[in-house]
């Protein structure tokens, strides 16, 4: 990295760009390159980069009011964007509320809490922990490590961690019990109705989950049947239902919340990224009438809270990227993007190390695998999923790559959930970068 930099880099051996303009699906950089940004970077841009209704909206909130702290006030931004999300999430959300954060590791954060602090509401203080998955990714503050079951993530920092219990994933192509859809009756599922019965379930408050696993598992969507199983396992015990839904959120499947496409109502609903696009830090707790009822009829205050939350002009933002979604019909966008983006990276299948394209919408998932017939990963010292994002880039495609689907080391997959807005002619270019990345990188 350069020696000019006064920035504490995510890594101090990576040489990056700087990036100084975006538009559309496009990111320009300093040094004359452009990017076509298939990741949305990292499943953020919804809308695409550079548009000029949302900024402008920001300006014209920071000039009227930029900040007033929500101990005192509510904010008009806020409480609009916060009506408009309970319209679009599922009819328990009706009479709902809504907890403004800066990020999804903050939304997480709040959830936690949220499922404490609802049990000592209604006279049940012996629960405390949320339980949730192994190979999964909910943030990176304490709380969101604990409930995460990323294992690379999670390392350094074990001994900082409680342990509340994972249950096994959710992962059809590397199946932890070995088995096969339908055969299998979801027995991943019934991994939690294991976990609450060896551990006292009456200390527990809430299963967190992502509905389609993203950074950690490249896009593993859940066959039908599991998460109504799930549910109906947290109602028995009487667990709040979490729905981290800060990659899938505000679009991504083709539905406002990924939840919808299995008719599931949470408890409580995360966003983070999508919901601003990138244009500021904003995250959303959605949080369900049954959960409102009890603190507003016990204690009445949430012992929590951010500086930052419910900011104007991030919830500005949150409204102009939601006004430019309706406004271009851009949920009705995703499948038919989708469509075309599949198909395009469709004949990337036939190539000996594509094991499996999956996803639902636009986020995807490429899983690379040394041996196909076996589903056998590579040794993780070769590196694959980065080495291949390298040269994707290098043909001028950003991507999402990470190590460890299998088991927390092993397994390379590449992420990609580009903008909404993605055509026909990126797709294609999309699919051609990352058909001669791979040529290059099993060459070399
Ligand atoms: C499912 C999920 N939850 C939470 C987070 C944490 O969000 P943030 O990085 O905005 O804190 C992420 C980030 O990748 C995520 O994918």
């Amino acid at each position: 990295m350069s020696d000019a930099s006064s920035l504490f880099p995510r890594h101090f051996r990576k040489d990056l760009p700087v990036a100084v303009r975006g538009e559309g699906c496009w990111l320009y950089t300093q040094d004359g390159h452009k990017f076509l940004d298939a990741a949305g970077s990292a499943a953020v841009v919804n809308i695409g980069h550079g548009v000029p209704e949302i900024a402008a909206a920001m300006s014209a909130q920071a000039s009227q009011l930029a900040f007033a702290h929500t101990s005192q006030f509510h904010n008009a931004p806020a409480e609009k964007l916060a009506a408009r999300l309970l319209a679009l999430a599922p009819p328990n959300f009706q009479n709902g509320r809504v907890y403004f954060t800066s990020g999804g590791s903050e939304s997480t954060e709040t959830a936690i809490k949220l499922a404490r602090q609802y049990f000592i509401e209604i006279g049940q203080p012996s629960r405390f922990r949320v339980v949730s998955r192994r190979q999964s990714y909910h943030g990176s503050t304490l709380g969101a490590m604990t409930v995460s079951g990323n294992l690379a993530r999670r390392a350094p920092y074990a001994p900082l961690l409680p342990e509340w219990g994972h249950i096994a994933p959710c992962f059809c192509y590397h199946c932890p019990f070995e088995q096969t859809f339908p055969q299998c009756n979801v027995a991943c599922a019934d991994d939690l109705e294991h976990l609450l019965r060896q551990s006292d379930p009456s200390t527990a408050t809430a299963f967190i989950f992502e509905p389609i696993v993203g950074a950690t598992l490249g896009a593993a969507v859940p066959p039908d049947g599991y998460l109504t199983r799930i549910a109906e396992i947290c109602r028995r015990h009487d667990l709040l239902l979490i729905a981290d839904e800060v990659m899938t959120g505000l679009g991504r499947t083709g539905k406002p919340f990924a939840v919808q496409h299995a008719n599931l109502e949470p408890d409580i609903i995360l966003t983070g990224k999508g919901i601003a696009s990138g244009y500021a830090p904003l995250g959303a707790v959605l949080v369900s009438a049954k959960v409102v009822e009890a603190f507003a009829q016990g204690s009445g205050a949430f012992k929590h809270g951010f500086t930052y939350q419910a900011h104007p002009v991030s919830t500005a933002a949150g409204n102009a990227v939601l006004d430019y979604l309706e406004s271009h019909h851009l949920f009705a966008r995703v499948q038919p993007v989708a469509e075309h983006l599949r198909a395009a990276l469709a004949p990337l299948a036939a190539h000996p190390h594509v094991a499996d394209i999956r996803g639902r919408g636009l986020l995807l998932g490429i899983e690379l695998v040394r041996d196909k017939s076996m589903r056998a990963p590579f040794d993780p010292q070769q590196s694959i999923a980065e080495k291949t994002r390298i040269a994707a880039m290098d043909a001028g495609v950003l991507t999402y790559p990470t190590q460890g689907c299998l088991d927390g080391a092993r397994g390379d997959h590449l992420l990609l959930a580009p903008p909404f807005i993605l055509t026909p002619a990126e797709s294609a270019q999309i699919a051609q970068a990352l058909s001669s990345a791979l040529t290059k990188v099993f060459r070399d």
